[in-house]
């Protein structure tokens, strides 16, 4: 008798539940159905809660239909969700029509960042020399961004660029657990050369850190950095490659250049390029005079022959191998080409900037076109 009850209470409610799915017309309203139904307080729910009281006997047939039911009502709900999601979209395809025949509106165009357009001026003119692009990552450890670069701990040369430290990482021991800001992105160098094989001819671009700020420092900024390592590299060849680099890059055939002795722990000899310029008659000219002399200079970057301990740290025998590397500040580069006198600007995100010294994305100048845009 009770079994006669209980199996046409569940085809009642079954046929029950259906139709309040059938009649759910939006996602919302269907939930609701599922909550009343297979929700911990439903109805399919409690008369499973019933079994509980039956003899085995009869808990075994009735718990196998109530299972069946609840997969039945979770099968219908499915496919009304399927039905209302397909219904959604289609409707939204109807509605929401793009007319691709309306021309762009040109006041509205964005331009590239200067900082884009230079990383981009001087990828394209070390890839014709044949370098390729390495990455690194922003932060660092101490290891990385000095020790290995030969700078050891307490080394004095590290005081020249504090950064942003980080809290140790505590997988790390020693040195690479301080993590730090990169201060340059010298630090890629000794990455690339752990992780392959020489000869080396890279350069890499990145973000680089220092606490500073004034109007030619930024907290952070970008930097370009260039290794060759290979067999019998020299000096001259450091040069050569500085000078035709500096000569594409500003666009002036006969730029006169110079190397000026300087120190960074991981280059010997090291040396600072200089370019030539004048400000006679107000504002900076790139370039020597007509006749061939120099009015004056300016640095641009900083580079040397790759120190033997370098080498040594990375596995690599100076002996058979040697090579150069060269840094220099992106925006630095940027402000010099384009006449951009302040740098903290370049941060900012003042769009009258970016529109001021931004470049059109249709119209960039490039290496074949040269420089169509002067300020
Ligand atoms: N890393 C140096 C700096 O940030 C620049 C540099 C790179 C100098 C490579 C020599 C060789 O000042």
């Amino acid at each position: 008798m009770l079994k006669q009850r209980m199996f046409s209470e569940i085809k009642t409610l079954k046929s029950e539940i259906a139709s309040e799915i059938e009649a759910a017309n939006d996602l919302k309203a269907l939930d609701d159905v599922r909550v009343t139904a297979l929700g911990k307080k439903g109805r399919i729910t409690a008369l499973m809660k019933t079994l509980g009281a039956m003899d085995p006997e009869e808990r075994k047939t009735k718990g196998q239909e109530l299972n069946a039911l609840k997969d039945e009502i979770a099968a219908l709900i499915e496919k009304q969700e399927a039905a209302l999601k397909r219904q959604a979209m289609d409707e939204r395809l109807a509605s929401e029509t793009q007319d691709v025949t309306l021309s762009p509106r040109s006041s509205e165009m964005g331009h590239i960042h200067p900082i884009s357009q230079t990383v981009e001026e001087l990828t394209a003119i070390f890839a014709d020399m044949g370098f390729t692009v390495a990455e690194g990552p922003d932060i660092e450890d101490d290891y990385h961004n000095f020790t290995a670069l030969n700078f050891p701990p307490g080394h004095p040369a590290r005081e020249m660029q504090d950064t942003f430290f980080l809290p140790n990482d505590p997988e790390e021991d020693g040195e690479r657990a301080h993590k730090l800001l990169r201060t340059h992105t010298s630090s890629v160098q000794i990455r690339h050369m752990q992780a392959h094989k020489p000869p080396h001819k890279i350069i890499c671009f990145g973000r680089t850190y220092r606490s500073d700020y004034d109007m030619t420092h930024t907290p952070m900024f970008h930097q370009m950095e260039g290794l060759l390592i290979d067999k019998d590299i020299h000096m001259g060849h450091l040069k050569g490659c500085l000078m035709d680099f500096v000569r594409a890059f500003f666009e002036i055939d006969n730029l006169p250049v110079r190397l000026r002795p300087s120190f960074f722990p991981f280059v010997e000899p090291g040396a600072e390029m200089d370019i030539a310029c004048s400000r006679k008659g107000g504002g900076l000219r790139l370039g020597g005079n007509p006749d061939g002399s120099v009015d004056g200079w300016m640095e641009i970057l900083g580079c040397g022959m790759v120190h033997p301990n370098v080498l040594k740290n990375c596995g690599i025998d100076p002996d058979t191998y040697q090579g150069f590397a060269f840094g220099m500040g992106i925006e630095r580069m940027a402000m010099l080409k384009y006449g951009i006198p302040d740098l903290r600007t370049f941060f900012e995100s003042d769009v009258r900037w970016l529109r001021h010294y931004g470049f059109d994305p249709l119209e960039r100048p490039n290496n074949a076109t040269g420089v169509q845009k002067t300020t």
